[in-house]
This record gives C-alpha cells, sequence and structure tokens, in this order.
C-alpha cells in the first residue's frame, strides 16, 4: 500500500463518512425530474441476467480490436443483455461509444475501460437521483480497483500475444495516459505495437469480467459496495494519487485551509 491509501484511509477516518445525498447537494441538477423522466429506457434499474464472467470478458478482448476498450466493455455486457432481453439493449447505441479509445478521442484522460464500466453501471442501475446510488459506486469501486491492480489480471484463451510478453503493471492512476505510460516504460514497447494493444485489449477484458463479478453479486440482492467519492473525502473533485503530480507538497484545497 502506497502513503496515499493511508493517508486516504486517515483522511475518511478524520472527517467521517460522507453520504452520496451530500454530494449530491452540491451539484445543480440543470433538469428538473419531470424533464429527465420522458424516456422509456429512463426508468430504473434496467432488466439483467446474470452472465458468465469469463464468457463476457473474452467478447471484450475480441471486440478491442473492432471499437476499442470503452466500446468492447460496454458491447460485452450489452450485446448479451441484446440477445437474452431484447430492450433496453437493442436500442442502446454500443458503437457510439467507440470514441472512449484512448481515453476520449486519444487525450489520454480515464481509462475508456473504466468509463464503459461505468456507462453499463450507472445506466442500468440507474442515476443515483433514481433512488439506488449503486450504479454510481460500483463504478467508483471499479476506478478504484483499476487503480491498485496489477494489469492485465485476464488471460484470453487464445490471445494474439504470447502472454510472456505482456509484463503487469499497476496504474495508480484511472488515466489511460498514466496506464498506458506506466506499461510502455515497464514492457519498452511503442504504443502502436502489437504488444501494446493486445495490453489494452486485456486489460479491457479484465474490466469486462470483474464488472460481471460486480452485477451478478448486485443480481443477487448481494452486492455491498467499496465504491467512495473523493471528491467529498478531498473537497477537490480528484483521483487518490496525490503525489504522482503533487510530489511531497500536496495543497489543501481553501475551504479547508481557511478552517
Ligand atoms: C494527475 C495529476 C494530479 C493528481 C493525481 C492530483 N492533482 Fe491536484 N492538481 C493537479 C494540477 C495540475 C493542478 C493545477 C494547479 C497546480 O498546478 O498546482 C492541481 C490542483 C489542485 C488543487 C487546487 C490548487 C491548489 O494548489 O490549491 C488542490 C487543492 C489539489 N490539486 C489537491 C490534490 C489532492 C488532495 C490530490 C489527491 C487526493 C490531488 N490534488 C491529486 C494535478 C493533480
Amino acid at each position: 500500500m502506497s502513503n496515499i491509501n493511508l493517508s486516504r484511509r486517515q483522511v475518511i477516518i478524520g472527517a467521517g463518512a460522507l453520504s452520496v445525498g451530500a454530494v449530491a447537494g452540491q451539484i445543480i441538477n440543470p433538469f428538473s425530474r419531470a424533464e429527465a423522466k420522458g424516456g422509456k429506457t429512463e426508468k430504473w434499474p434496467w432488466p439483467y441476467v446474470k452472465l458468465d464472467p469469463a464468457k463476457t470478458a473474452e467478447i471484450a478482448y475480441h471486440e478491442w480490436y473492432r471499437i476499442y476498450c470503452g466500446g468492447a466493455v460496454i458491447s460485452s455486457v450489452f450485446s448479451q443483455l441484446r440477445e437474452k432481453l431484447g430492450e433496453p439493449y437493442k436500442s442502446f447505441p454500443i458503437d457510439g461509444f467507440m470514441f472512449l479509445e484512448g481515453g476520449v478521442a486519444g487525450w489520454g484522460t480515464i481509462c475508456g475501460a473504466v468509463i464503459g464500466a461505468n456507462i453499463v453501471t450507472n445506466c442500468m442501475i440507474g442515476p443515483r437521483y433514481s433512488g439506488a446510488t449503486d450504479g454510481l459506486l460500483m463504478g467508483s469501486e471499479i476506478l478504484d480497483w483499476y487503480t491498485e491492480t496489477a494489469m492485465p489480471v485476464y488471460v484470453p484463451k487464445k490471445p494474439k500475444v504470447s502472454p510472456e510478453k505482456i509484463p503487469h503493471t499497476t496504474s495508480d492512476s484511472p488515466l489511460c495516459h498514466i496506464s498506458v505510460g506506466k506499461w510502455m516504460k515497464a514492457a519498452n514497447k511503442p504504443f502502436k505495437s502489437p504488444e501494446r494493444r493486445d495490453r489494452c485489449a486485456r486489460v479491457t477484458a479484465s474490466v469486462a469480467y470483474h464488472l460481471v463479478e460486480l452485477l451478478n453479486q448486485w443480481k443477487q440482492g448481494e452486492y455491498d459496495t467499496d465504491g467512495e467519492i473523493p471528491s467529498a473525502e478531498f473537497g477537490i473533485s480528484t483521483q487518490y494519487n496525490c503525489e504522482d503530480c503533487h510530489g511531497s507538497d500536496v495543497p489543501s484545497p481553501p475551504e479547508e485551509a481557511a478552517k
């Protein structure tokens, strides 16, 4: 465990557990509930049947080579639910999310696989105003898990690149740029290499696998979230690896400093 995780726990103990409701109070919803409830798809939760995590991961792995990380995670879950349940999955424009590639159009922001997982949890379980916060918190839990896990976890049944060519790296960050960058440094492989591409396909499969594990727990009524909302803990929207960017001199947000 890094110092950051230690300090995160300390912050939680110090500040007490802030509820999701407290975050909700800080964000102004520009639409009234009546306006947002018009669509057929805006009835939550969407139907779900338990899926096989390994089968889902295989679909995600192969879909990466077609529509990349974010689209592939969404497709791995929603394409199966299209077949098993039909709507609203048939109407969902899976391939429209291809733009999540490279952390949104190659900008290296959040890893598309993690955004894809958040799209699935929030569309299926619902936004936090729908009465359940599990969609939001499951998405946050996946962000946290992603940052702490030596990736990629999942080894495909028929890998396109031999597994020993794919080192495992821990990103400490949900950012595509940092996650890919740390891996490229460890592997000494360029961005367009088959190894880097296969690494990202496997990361995508790993996220899809874990996502379905959590969704299956949720379906069984056994999901007990580890999700947290960092902005509620730190007084600024943030990821946890403060020192990676700020060094040892991590600033406090104005409100905290004014106390
Ligand atoms: C990915 C890099 C990155 C990470 C991770 C990060 N920050 Fe920042 N943060 C920045 C940058 C860049 C700014 C812009 C202001 C600057 O240059 O100092 C900033 C600004 C801030 C500010 C407001 C400006 C100031 O100086 O007061 C605060 C407060 C802050 N960060 C706290 C944190 C805390 C606490 C964490 C961890 C929980 C964190 N940051 C994680 C990059 C990062």
